[in-house]
């Protein structure tokens, strides 16, 4: 149930029929104190004088038009010049009751599936993820979620960095170090295969014997050769383990079968290139083959170049995102792409879907969408780094996430056996991370700061995480089993409207993250969730209410709110608890 979405359709319909000259879109909000109406017209105002009206004539004339639905208590004007409306208690409480017997909250699944690619993570390899992949994996993640719970054929894309010159580099590294049997054995982990890409990279500036060395295993890979193929094989498939692991941990639903990185379009590449030559998309110059766009224009003002190929015939970064991005079109039928990667990558982006447009690759109307992310802040506003300056390891992060929780937990309960400790700092710590992460508006920088997010007070996961298990332990202690109340919710109360209004606010949240990608409105909506919740706790008693009656419908209500809170921590990737 989307109320404020009725609402606006009401009230669009009403400013149809009364046939204004300047038509303006209804903005509808929900309103904090439910004493002065659920929601308001925000608008009314603005529609009003630009249409030489008096806002209160315009009210009345909206409510003239407006549709009698059991929906609606009053619509009342509020000087200067707004609406405000009070849904009737009775149609909240049935709205409640198809939510109370519904799995998905009374949430459709949408009438127009679309096939929607995600393409999010992507890390490299033979190098550890960094503190730079966390808001790609995490937030990405919340989408695919959300897609795949609205009923929309999601496939997730972890578009790794698996190929490039730096295979030569470790390759040619390895076997100067006689490594390789060992590499073979497992017996090289990922930092150490880190160092030696660091090492290898050096010595290719000082020797340019190895540096002839390291190009020559490029190609003998690019051609299949058995050895090199296997030596690479064997770096992606540590990397990748690797990476499995934080996945785990982050509660992340990526897995082995999404992984879909840029060696998988090579096939793909020489055909390209033949083909953007012939349709005069590309040119070649000073022997490398380039794309001009008169659509980005360089420092001095021309059309800028995309290069495709280089002259030494190697394939760029470029080349393959515009492989990729036929393929998504021609095999996986993508109606939709959604790219989650930092702000420095938007022009490359928006230059790759300009060349697979013309080139016909891709339909005009294919949805492209880059979801950028800001940077994660150190206190004093730097880029957030090691004491040495140095990126610091998405594992150190967590570990240490995990150790501070851990500490935490141990003030306020010393008495918890370890295992139990371990096990809820693992929970508390990880989700803390992620949820001062994804609280966050996406597109903006934010200063990354454990102490504001491992508390339990504001808008933090220790907070949510609480609330929710406070429920479940009121639900715990009542006698009547709840799914055994067939008595409908009764709302009379002030806070018992206000929390009821919220928990049907849920899909509204849903349908704008489906939209936008930005899960930092459902933390504000789980956040006000809980506060309201402890608002009707300390105003109606729920276990000792006197009448029976009104203890069934606020366990019920109970019940809703807990639903909603693990739903809403479930789309955001964030385990609940039972206890804490
Ligand atoms: N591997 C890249 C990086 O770490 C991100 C890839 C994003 N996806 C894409 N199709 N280009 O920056």
């Amino acid at each position: 149930m989307n109320i404020k979405y009725t609402i606006k359709k009401d009230i669009e319909q009403a400013l149809i029929k009364i046939g204004l000259k300047n038509y303006y879109k209804p903005l509808i909000i929900s309103k904090k104190k439910t004493e002065f109406g659920n929601y308001q017209v925000d608008n009314l105002m603005k529609i009003a004088h630009s249409n030489d009206i008096e806002p209160y004539i315009l009210y009345e004339k909206i409510l003239f038009f407006i549709q009698k639905k059991n929906i609606y208590k009053k619509m009342i004007f509020s000087y200067p010049g707004f609406i405000n409306i009070f849904i009737n208690e009775n149609f909240l409480s049935e709205k409640l009751e198809e939510l109370f017997v519904s799995s998905r909250l009374g949430i459709k699944r949408v009438d127009s599936k679309k096939t929607i690619v995600v393409d999010y993570s992507s890390p490299n390899i033979a190098k550890e993820m960094h503190i730079g992949h966390l808001r790609s994996t995490i937030i990405g993640d919340v989408t695919v979620r959300t897609l795949e719970f609205l009923g929309h054929n999601v496939i997730r894309a972890n578009h790794i960095g698996d190929w490039g010159t730096q295979f030569g580099m470790l390759i040619a590294y390895l076997k100067y170090k006689k490594l390789e049997k060992k590499l073979q054995n497992n017996l090289i982990s990922l930092r150490e295969i880190e160092r030696f890409y660091c090492k290898s990279k050096k010595k290719c500036d000082v020797d340019k014997n190895f540096e002839k060395e390291s190009k020559k295993y490029v190609v003998k890979l690019q051609n299949g050769d058995q050895h090199c193929y296997s030596m690479w094989k064997k770096l992606i498939t540590i990397t990748m383990k690797y990476n499995y692991q934080i996945y785990e941990q982050l509660n992340v639903t990526l897995k082995k079968e999404h992984t879909m990185g840029e060696s998988l379009y090579n096939k793909m590449l020489p055909d390209i290139i033949k083909d953007l030559k012939e349709k005069k998309i590309a040119t070649e110059k000073n022997k490398a083959i380039i794309i001009f766009l008169n659509e980005f224009k360089n420092k001095l003002g021309e059309p800028m170049g995309v290069v495709v190929q280089k002259k030494d015939k190697a394939f760029l970064y470029s080349t393959t995102d515009i492989a990729c991005l036929k393929y998504r079109y021609e095999t996986l039928h993508a109606n939709r792409i959604i790219y989650y990667t930092d702000s420095r990558q938007h022009q490359h982006l928006l230059q790759i879907w300009t060349i697979a447009r013309k080139a016909h690759y891709i339909p005009q109307n294919l949805l492209l969408e880059h979801h950028t992310f800001g940077m994660m802040l150190s206190k004093n506003k730097r880029p957030f780094k090691t004491r040495d300056g140095n990126t610091i390891k998405l594992t150190a992060l967590l570990d240490e996430a995990i150790n501070r929780a851990k500490d935490l937990i141990y003030q306020k309960n010393p008495n918890l056996p370890k295992k139990k400790l371990i096990k809820l700092a693992k929970v508390i710590g990880i989700s803390a991370v992620k949820y001062s992460d994804l609280s966050k508006n996406r597109n903006t920088n934010y200063i990354f700061d454990w102490d504001t997010m491992l508390t339990f007070e504001g808008n933090t996961s220790p907070y949510i995480q609480y609330a929710y298990t406070r429920i479940i332990s009121i639900l715990k202690k009542s006698t009547i089993p709840i799914h055994k109340i067939s008595e409908k919710i009764s709302l009379v109360k002030n806070s018992e409207i206000q929390l009821a209004t919220k928990i049907l606010e849920f899909e509204e949240i849903i349908l704008i993250i489906e939209a936008k990608g930005i899960p930092h409105i459902m933390c504000n909506y789980l956040y006000e969730l809980a506060t309201y919740f402890s608002n009707f706790y300390e105003n109606c008693s729920i276990l000792f209410s006197k009448k029976i009656k009104t203890r069934k419908s606020r366990l019920k209500l109970s019940f809703l709110t807990a639903k909603t809170l693990k739903k809403g921590l479930n789309i955001l990737g964030i385990k609940t608890l039972k206890k804490m």
